[in-house]
């Protein structure tokens, strides 16, 4: 059968509740609000493991920061992968089900590897400062569960990119692949492109995490400043790791798809060197130029991530596969309950959020 014909037929045939380009626009937003994340926990979780290690000083006194905190980036991270991946299971049905037909037991897996990397972080918080051993040896733990997890997720999703080899892996060897055990795809480039920034992302987190607390009356200036120096630092080198994979990824990308010639590509080149040149600007004034940090990261993971998904509709288009010819059965009542909700919980989370922010400066609220 032809391809085309088969990935189309796969699609829901009770539509969509609404329209394509809203699910893919949202898929966009959560998906790069999911990877900041996941970029903040490896990156704590790695630095933690060093102040750990170093086992005095500073360098142990941040490590007791970012042990308290990666429980709850990595809670919010899961969260917030849940999002894109109902949008993905949305418009993307039939790339992401037979990936997952494929590879069912790696997707078992993945789960375990995410409950295992958040209790063995738990474990480290709790029990590192009384049993420094067990606590590097959960964060080690916890580092690992995190990376498989990852290359777990990333493997599915490029399974999910090459239909014109599904019938080759699912029967290519003469037996029928039906263990669910198959691992294919797997591109160091693309992966390190999406991890490297764990590193540029923590040393955001350390610039701005003295930024707030500098204000903060009675503070360790020295500390603090320590605390800004090392994140700038440790910035500017993962920039360069970062922009590495970048051109790696690239090279990976098969040359039949001419993504070099694609508006896709050329935006997302500009937005990371104007982010480059920027976060350097940023990192030689860490104390003060913290928050346009943060800022910049956000917006260049998110002009990533609509490349990202210009790169899936060119892996897809030889297929006639478009979110846009997706069928639509407009469906109001499930729309307006889905942004009321939305909306409802932004409005929510803004206030416990902004009385912590500045409570944590020791301000009134
Ligand atoms: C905790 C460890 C996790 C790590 C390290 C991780 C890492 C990643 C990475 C690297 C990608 C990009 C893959 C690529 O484009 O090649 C990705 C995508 C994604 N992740 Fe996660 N992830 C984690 C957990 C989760 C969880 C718990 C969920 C959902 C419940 C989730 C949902 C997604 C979705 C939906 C995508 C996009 C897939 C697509 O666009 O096809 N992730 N993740």
């Amino acid at each position: 059968m032809d391809m085309s014909v088969f990935i189309n037929s796969l699609r829901d045939p009770m539509g969509l509740p609404f329209y394509p380009v809203v699910f893919q626009g949202l898929m966009v937003l959560t998906f790069a609000l999911h990877i900041v994340m996941i970029n903040l926990v490896v990156g704590s979780l790695l630095l933690a493991l060093w102040g750990r290690f170093s086992g005095k000083g500073y360098p142990l006194r941040l490590a007791h920061a970012l042990a308290r905190g990666v429980t709850v980036i990595l809670s919010v991270a899961i969260v917030l992968g849940v999002a894109p991946l109902l949008f993905v299971q949305t418009i993307y049905d039939p790339l992401w089900y037979s990936a997952n037909l494929l590879s069912a037991w790696w997707a078992m897996v993945f789960l375990l590897l995410v409950t295992l990397a958040f209790l063995a972080a738990y474990v480290f918080y709790l029990r590192s400062a009384e049993q420094p051993r067990w606590g590097l040896k959960a964060c080690l733990f916890s580092i690992a569960a995190v990376v498989g997890a990852g290359t777990i997720m990333h493997m599915l999703h490029m399974e999910g990119l090459q239909p014109q080899s599904w019938a080759g892996w699912f029967s290519g060897s003469g037996e029928l692949a039906t263990s669910g055990w198959a691992f294919h795809g797997f591109s160091i480039g693309r992966f390190g492109h999406f991890m490297a920034p764990a590193l540029v992302n923590v040393g955001i987190l350390l610039m701005l995490y003295a930024w707030y607390f500098a204000r903060r009356p009675g503070s360790d200036r020295d500390y603090l400043e320590w605390t800004a120096i090392l994140g700038a630092g440790i910035m500017r080198l993962a920039l360069v790791v970062q922009m590495a994979f970048g051109f790696w990824w690239f090279f990976e990308i098969p040359g039949e798809l001419n993504f070099l010639a694609h508006p896709a590509f050329h935006f997302g080149l500009l937005v990371a060197l104007i982010a480059i040149g920027l976060l350097f600007w940023i990192s030689y004034r860490p104390l003060e130029r913290a928050p346009w940090a943060a800022l910049t990261s956000i917006v260049t993971v998110l002009a990533m991530g609509v490349t990202r998904e210009a790169l899936r509709m060119v892996y897809l288009k030889p297929f006639d596969y478009s979110i846009y010819q997706y069928p639509v059965q407009l469906d109001w009542g499930s729309t307006l309950l889905f942004l009321a909700t939305f909306v409802g919980g932004l409005v929510v989370m803004a206030y416990p959020l902004m009385i912590a922010f500045k409570s944590g400066r020791g301000e009134q609220v």
